[in-house]
């Protein structure tokens, strides 16, 4: 359910101006800015610190997880019969080592391996990989692409942090909802805005959000954030969250472009 649109078409910020508050006691809006922030220097501390831990833990982890994977397929084929349970076994091992390698991602010293990269070439991949999420819930995604811009960064770990801050605009909506996504050049940077029309941020846990394993969703480990959070201060870059209860959110990444990053597309 995504759509590019011409400049005239989005109206991405009409979450916030054109929609009159829905008769609520008059919600108070939060801005999270990375770079304003004093407490965010203790938060990245505390990621590199939960990072670090997980680093030790991890390899005990996988490797015997990887063997019940393992035994898990093997038995799947002995008994076909019982595959359905053999293979949510290897379903919910997979999650797990999904958050193992999400919560490895916050080490201080996690790899990362920069090259130039089209910022919305992975955008797009990461709008691709959620398109079954949007279909679910019947989200429509609508992107307006400023021109191709080449950044040095981490491919895969830029585009989970997209992945991570769409997923958030997706779940956020309710059936029928919008999520723009908007990519614009400004002098030295480069500004990506992921806008959602959904439940917003209430003031009581805004400072919480960044916290790795804060949620308020059932069953999600509460990563997404923090982790995009680190990957993009891994880049050098910023991360402003504007958001309303009931009306919905804002979230504006910022690059530094260097001189000759603006290309044509
Ligand atoms: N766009 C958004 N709209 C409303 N609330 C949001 C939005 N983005 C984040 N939040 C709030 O911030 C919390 C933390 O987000 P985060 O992405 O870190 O974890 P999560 O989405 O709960 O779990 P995970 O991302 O690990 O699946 C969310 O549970 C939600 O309450
Ligand atoms: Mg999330």
């Amino acid at each position: 359910m995504s759509k590019q649109l011409s400049d005239q078409t989005v109206q991405e910020e009409k979450a916030f101006s054109n929609q009159p508050p829905k008769k609520r006691p008059s919600p108070k809006s939060i801005t999270i800015n990375s770079q304003k922030t004093q407490d965010f220097s203790e938060l990245l501390s505390k990621l590199s610190l939960a990072g670090e831990m997980s680093t030790s833990i991890a390899h005990e982890v996988r490797n015997p997880m990887t063997t019940v994977r393992g035994l898990a397929q093997l038995l799947a084929m002995e008994h076909p019969e019982k595959i359905g349970y053999y293979q949510l076994m290897i379903e919910e091992i997979d999650r797990a080592n999904q958050v193992l390698s999400e919560f490895l991602c916050l080490a201080k010293n996690s790899p990362i391996t920069f090259t130039d990269v089209i910022l919305n070439d992975i955008l797009r991949r990461a709008i691709d990989l959620l398109y079954s999420r949007t279909l679910q819930q019947e989200v429509h995604l609508y992107m307006f692409f400023d021109d191709n811009v080449c950044l040095h960064a981490d491919e895969n770990k830029l585009m989970l942090a997209f992945m991570h801050i769409l997923k958030n605009a997706i779940e956020a909506s309710q059936r029928g909802g919008n999520v723009f996504v908007r990519t614009r050049i400004c002098s030295n940077e480069v500004k990506v805005r992921i806008v959602d029309e959904g439940i917003g941020i209430e003031e009581s846990i805004s400072h919480k959000i960044m916290e790795p394993f804060f949620t308020t969703k059932d069953g999600n480990p509460g990563l997404g954030l923090s982790v995009a959070y680190k990957i993009i201060e891994d880049h050098g870059g910023s991360l402003v969250i504007n958001s309303l209860p009931h009306i919905g959110t804002i979230v504006e990444v910022s690059f530094p472009l260097p001189a000759s990053a603006a290309e044509p597309e």
